[in-house]
């Protein structure tokens, strides 16, 4: 579905974001990356609908090459949330940032107009509707941000750092959003320095660092490995704690979803 194939990028001043990558990102996975700063995971982002192309190498979405399609025609499977809200509003009002990108992608006005309602609906934005979106506080603008984006129903939901200044409640909103499109059957691609909230999603973990992925596997496993620190990963507190454990000679859990059990029993959560 996404496909890179050696790619490399260099930005116009000379800093080679991408030194090499070659990954595959099916139908209806959840893929987490996460990594240092400036380890090239937004440069990543950005060749997934085409905003950047491969200085060499190939990026293909849906079997199409990025190269050869417009931005707007990737960005109709591919919808990417980026991580500073006010550099994806332009709009007067709440209403009309939704609307733009349904009628640019040739939804009917009245198909429009009822998306734009379900969208303010199912974000709590219904009451915002006529304001100025640079009105908004952040979290209201990340959620406006992932609303016009989901609005046009691409098949891939991509969102860079989702929960930065996020409060616990709506990061608990964006993971059910996120659980919710999966099982739509939808496929969703997070950038994330919080671990605590990749490790709730449990995802596919890629490990990006100096322009490379440098690991790749389940999040238990990928998370669990010795020299993770080297990438300025924390690792999970519970995953700790198992480790922790696993250690003594009676080993008393199995595995970590044993212990989370045993925990949410004891605590009762
Ligand atoms: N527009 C740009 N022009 C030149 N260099 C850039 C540009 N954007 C990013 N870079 C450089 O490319 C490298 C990768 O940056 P990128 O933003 O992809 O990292 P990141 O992993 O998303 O980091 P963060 O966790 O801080 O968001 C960094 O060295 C950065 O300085
Ligand atoms: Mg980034």
């Amino acid at each position: 579905m996404i496909e890179f194939e050696g790619v490399r990028y260099v930005y116009p001043n000379g800093v080679e974001a991408l030194k090499g990558v070659s990954l595959r990102i099916g139908e209806g996975e959840l893929v987490a990356m996460v990594g240092p700063n400036g380890a090239g995971k937004t440069t990543l982002i950005k060749h997934m609908n085409g905003l950047l192309k491969p200085t060499e190498g190939r990026v293909r979405v849906f079997g199409v090459d990025t190269r050869k399609a417009s931005v707007a025609e990737l960005s109709r499977r591919v919808g990417i949330v980026f991580q500073n809200s006010d550099r994806q509003l332009f709009s007067e009002t709440v209403e009309e940032e939704i609307r733009f990108g349904l009628e640019n992608f040739g939804f009917s006005k009245e198909e429009a107009g009822e998306r734009v309602e379900e969208m303010l609906e199912r974000f709590g934005l219904e009451p915002y509707r006529h304001a100025s979106p640079f009105s908004l506080s952040g979290g209201e603008k990340k959620r406006l941000c992932i609303a016009l984006v989901l609005a046009w129903d691409p098949d891939v939901l991509v969102l860079d750092e989702p929960t930065v200044g996020q409060d616990w409640a709506n990061k608990e909103r964006i993971r059910g959003l996120i659980e919710s499109l999966l099982k739509e059957g939808k496929s969703v691609v997070v950038s994330s320095h919080d671990l605590e909230f990749v490790w709730s999603l449990r995802p596919r973990v890629l490990v990006v660092s100096g322009g490379r992925v440098v690991m790749d596997g389940r999040a238990e496993e990928v998370l669990s490995r010795d020299g993770i620190e080297e990438f300025r990963l924390l690792r999970p507190r519970l995953l700790e704690l198992y480790m922790l454990l696993k250690k003594k000679p009676r080993r008393p859990f199995f595995e970590v979803g044993e212990l989370e059990e045993w925990v949410k029993a004891e605590v009762g959560g």
